[in-house]
This record gives structure tokens, sequence and C-alpha cells, in this order.
């Protein structure tokens, strides 16, 4: 039987609870690992699924890595391959960011298509224009990507959309470009400062990340680098909802309040209370929140699509009408019909939610159908009356460390069942 966890609702989450490293920073930090040949310490490194799995490609490629608990420890100076495994590609789609770091390290690189997800086609038309302007020769004739890079040459890049993939790819083949590249509309994650700043830590020499605008001066030694990730400013958002959807009050510490500031104003607009203390946040929430006009989830700075099903579920039982756009993803509401088996009067209209609030909502058997929608199904449990079983957890469990004992230590009653 695939693990499921079965949550007794209605309890008020109070407390506090720390933030770990976050997946999509050092997802693209390990891919960075092979800029180098020396060693690599990095450390607060969640214990995700999809960390786990792309530790297992760069071991496959011939790095040494130990985890010492939150702490790995790289040598990345025995690569043997520049085969990135297709098994791993299937299973984690961003190991596509180590096209760019292999091409970097070995001028060459060979992979297949990740493919789609659950949450949409996820093409990467936007990595490979980018590299081929970089000079990678990319023959796509048997079904798999094969990279040739004799020489990496720095060029001016325009992605056409401010892709967090494709910029990660670019800057990572840049590094060992001759000469400078720069990336117009670039992504301005935070994330992407963090490949930033851990790059420019190796001895890199990388500007403009955070803006849409970034410079990389291509050609140097990397040296070795011991490096903290950034903490995981959606594991933080949902866990603000947590507090947010119960009536709770929670403090959230080793967060970044500049990577929170759209989820802040939005929970504001609900009616909770949030104060940034420092590099806590403390947020206050209410059983009958207001419902909010509009959502349109964005690229950084505006409201995350990685937030939009959680916020979903908490709107589902504010009073009033709220209207969520999803912009960036093709099928990021498959949530929704189970939020509706609990209750919820939600209405998919295209890329359109229309939600009703509802005074509460009746735990049942409901499914995760992707990560941020099963953390979305958590949320509406811990809410709801009754037991609520949610299936098909390892979804969650790619993106949130332990997200049950987590919340248990803040009043909830979840159990996993295996
Ligand atoms: C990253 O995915 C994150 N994953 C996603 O988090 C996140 O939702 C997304 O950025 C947006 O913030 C990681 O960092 C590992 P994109 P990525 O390239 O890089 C289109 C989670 O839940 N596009 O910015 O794949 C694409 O189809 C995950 O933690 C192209 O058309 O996101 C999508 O509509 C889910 N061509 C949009 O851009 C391309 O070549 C955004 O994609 C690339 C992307």
């Amino acid at each position: 039987m695939v693990a499921e966890y079965v949550i007794n609702g209605r309890k008020t989450l109070a407390g506090k609870i720390r933030v770990g490293g976050a997946k999509n920073a050092i997802l693209p930090v390990l891919a960075a690992v092979l800029l180098t040949d020396k060693p690599v310490v990095l450390h607060d490194c969640p214990h995700l699924l999809d960390v786990e799995k792309t530790i297992m490609i760069l071991k496959a490629i011939g790095c040494t890595i130990k985890r010492e608990d939150r702490d790995l420890i790289i040598d990345p100076s025995n690569i043997n391959s520049w085969v990135i495994p297709e098994s791993y590609v299937r299973e984690i789609r961003s190991s596509i960011i180590f096209l760019g770091s292999m091409l970097a390290r070995m001028g060459r690189a060979q992979t297949t298509y990740p493919g789609g997800c659950e949450i949409g086609q996820r093409p990467i038309d936007l990595h490979l224009k980018g590299l081929k302007q970089l000079g990678v020769e990319i023959d796509e004739s048997n079904g798999y990507l094969a990279c040739e890079a004799s020489k990496l040459e720095g060029a001016t890049v325009h992605l056409d959309y401010p892709s967090v993939g494709a910029t990660e790819n670019i800057m990572l083949a840049a590094v060992k470009a001759k000469g400078r590249t720069v990336i117009h509309n670039a992504a301005k994650e935070p994330e992407i400062v963090d490949l930033q700043n851990f790059i420019n830590a190796m001895g890199g020499d990388i500007r403009g990340a955070g803006t849409n605008t970034v410079v990389i001066e291509g050609g140097r030694k990397l040296d070795e680098v011991e490096y903290t990730i950034i903490p995981d400013r959606i594991v933080a958002g949902t866990y603000m909802v947590a507090a947010a959807i119960t009536g709770g009050d929670i403090l959230i510490e080793n967060v970044i309040p500049e990577h929170l500031q759209s989820i802040i104003y939005k929970l504001r607009e609900t009616g909770c209370v949030v104060q940034a203390q420092g590099l806590s946040i403390r947020v206050k929430g209410k059983y009958r929140l207001r419902a909010v006009e509009h959502t349109k989830t964005l690229p950084y700075p505006g409201f995350p699509t990685d937030m939009q099903a959680q916020f979903t579920s908490l709107l589902s039982v504010t009073r009033g009408t709220s209207i969520i756009s999803e912009t960036i993803f093709e099928n990021r509401y498959r949530h929704v019909p189970e939020l509706v088996r609990m209750g919820a009067n939600i209405r998919v209209d295209g890329q359109t939610a229309i939600i009703h609030g509802v005074r509460g909502l009746k735990g049942t058997r409901v499914t995760a159908k992707d990560l941020r929608g099963g953390a979305a199904l958590v949320l509406a449990g811990l809410r709801a009356e009754g037991q609520t079983i949610v299936e098909n957890i390892s979804y969650i469990e790619r993106g949130y460390e332990n997200l049950d004992s987590a919340l248990n230590s803040l009043g909830a009653d979840i159990t996993k069942v295996e």
C-alpha cells in the first residue's frame, strides 16, 4: 500500500517551528558542484526524496558524497561520465540542469528529455536555446539529447520567459564559457541568487542574480567551498497557511522575510496578523478569515505558483468569494476536485479558480496528485471536521521533511500509515 496520512482535524496549531534548507536552492547547487574538482561542504541540506535522488546522480557520475545529518561532504574530483542516467532524469525532471554544469566540466553531456509531470508539459526549449547560444551543439535525433561544446563562448541571451531552470542552466554553462555572458529577462527567484552566491563562494564572478539581468564572467578556476543553503520559502509559506487555516499562532524560525513578502501580504488581506521579527515570522490566524478578491501567480517577486494550492485550501474556508489565476503551469488545480469532496465550493474555469468560502470542511479520503497539491490537502485536513486520509503522500515527501511530525509538534494529530 502506498503511504498515507491520517489526520484528525480541527486542532488549533501553536508553537514554533524551524524551516530547513530550500529544495529548489539545493538542487541547482548540487548541479553546480561539478564546476569544481575541489571538496564541497553543504550545510542545512534537507532530507527529501528529490535531494537524495540528485545525490544518486552525482554518485553515478563519479562523485563521492557523505551525508552527516544535514551536512553533505562532496568530493567531485573524479567525474567519470558525461551521461546523466535516464532513470533519474525521468524520476526527477529538475536534473535537466545537470546539462549546463556537465557541459562546463566535461565539454559534453547526454541525457533524455525530462518529459512532463503532474502539473504540466514542462518544456525545455528555453534551456536548449540558451545553451546553443553559448556554442553547444545538440543532437536530438536518437530520442535523447547529445550535447557537445568543444568550446563554450560567452553570449548575450534573452529569455522569452523568465524560466527558473533555463536561467540556472545557462548560468552553470556560462561559468566555463570564454568571456562574458549576459542573461536578459532572467528569473529573479531567491534560489537563483543562492546559486550565484554559491558559485561566487567557489571563486566565480556572477552579478545581478535577483534582477532580470545576470552577468557571468566565464573561464575562472573554481576552488573548494563550504556553503549553507537558504531556507525554504515554500515550506515556510506552507507553515504560515497552517497557522491561518487552524486559527493558530505559530512562530516560524529560520526564514528570510523578504522572500515571503507576497505571501505575507496575501495572508494579511485575509485578516491574519503576520509579523516579521528578524529571521522569524509570527502568524496568527482566525477561524473565519476574509476572502481575497484576486490572487494571481507570477514569477518572483509575485505570488508563487508553488503556494497556489495551499492558498486555495485556505480561501476555501474564508468568508466570501475569492478568485485565483494560475499563470505559470497549465495543470495545477488537481487538488481542487479533492477539496470539493471535502465540501469546498470551488469551480475551475481554464486557468482560473472561483472559490466560494464555506464554513467548514468534512474529513474524507483524498488523494495527493502532486507535491504542493498534496500539501494543500493536508492543510485542509487540519481544518476539517473528523478524519481526513491523504493518500499518495510520497508526492509530499518530495518537498517536505516529515510534514506530519513537523505539524504534530505544533499540536496537529497526523499519523503516517505505511
Ligand atoms: C522551478 O521549476 C521550480 N522547481 C518549481 O517548483 C517552480 O514551480 C517553478 O520554478 C516556478 O517558480 C525547481 O526549482 C526544481 P520554470 P522550473 O522553468 O525551473 C515554462 C515545486 O513545487 N517553460 O520557471 O521548471 C514552463 O512550462 C516545483 O517545488 C518553457 O516554456 O520552472 C512553465 O510554464 C514545481 N520553456 C514556466 O515556463 C522552458 O524551456 C515556468 O517554468 C522552461 C520553462
